[in-house]
C-alpha cells in the first residue's frame, strides 16, 4: 500500500494493494480518464512530481520511465510511500 498525493488539493489518497490508482482516486472524486486500463494506449498519462513510480505499463520509454517524472496510474504503481501528482 501507498499513498497518492493531489498536488492542487493536497489530498492525500490511501491505494490499497488490490486498487488501482486510477480505481482509489475515482472513489475519492479524482477522475483521471481512462481507456484501456492495461497500460498501453497512454489515455491516463499523468505527470509526477515527487515519488517514484513502479512502471508497469507498456507505453513510456525506457528513457521516460527513467525520468520518473510521469507515469500511466491504471496499473503502474508506487515504490516509494507517497507520490505527488499534477492533479
Ligand atoms: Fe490506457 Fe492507462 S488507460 S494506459
Amino acid at each position: 500500500p501507498f499513498q497518492v498525493k493531489i498536488a492542487s488539493s493536497g489530498q492525500v489518497i490511501d491505494i490499497a494493494a488490490d486498487q488501482s490508482i486510477t480505481d482509489a482516486l475515482a472513489a475519492a472524486g479524482v477522475d483521471i480518464p481512462v481507456s484501456c486500463e492495461q497500460g498501453v494506449c497512454g489515455t491516463c498519462l499523468t505527470n509526477v512530481l515527487e515519488g517514484v513510480p513502479d512502471h508497469r505499463d507498456l507505453y513510456l520509454t525506457d528513457e521516460e520511465r527513467e525520468a520518473n517524472d510521469q507515469m500511466l496510474p491504471c496499473c503502474s504503481r508506487a515504490k516509494s510511500s507517497m507520490l505527488v501528482l499534477d492533479l
